[in-house]
């Protein structure tokens, strides 16, 4: 039973960081204008992670995006600023975008 618990725990520990980025998008708000595989208001992000594949600056450049907003990359529909979300969350949020493939 004990051993049965603890794999279960490593498991759990295992897929645990992709699914709290994406519990963090949800919480943010991300998920009302992206999807991970469609294009709803804004791009999909597996079509930003293609985009930026092998650019090593991409994390860095995507959360001051994700925090300021911006426009013109995808279209002329602009992204708001997303003021509810720290620097720190966005760098995450960047990495978590990328990370889809
Ligand atoms: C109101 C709708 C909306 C919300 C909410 C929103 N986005 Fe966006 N997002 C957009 C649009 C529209 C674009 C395309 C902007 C452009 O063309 O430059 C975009 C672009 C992006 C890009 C690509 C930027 C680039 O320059 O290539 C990323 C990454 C991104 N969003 C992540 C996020 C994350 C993370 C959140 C949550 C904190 C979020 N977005 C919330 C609409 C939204």
């Amino acid at each position: 039973m004990k051993r049965a618990l603890f794999a279960l725990a490593a498991l759990a520990a295992l897929s645990a960081p992709a699914l709290a980025d994406q519990a963090l998008a949800t919480a943010k708000n991300c998920m009302a204008c992206h999807a991970v595989d469609k294009k709803l208001v804004g791009p999909s992000y597996k079509d930003v992670a293609a985009k930026y594949a092998g650019q090593k600056d991409a994390v860095n450049r995507l959360a001051v995006k994700i925090v300021k907003g911006g426009a013109g990359v995808w279209g002329p529909v602009p992204m708001p600023a997303n003021a509810q979300v720290s620097d720190a969350e966005a760098q995450k949020l960047a990495a978590w975008v990328l990370s889809q493939k």
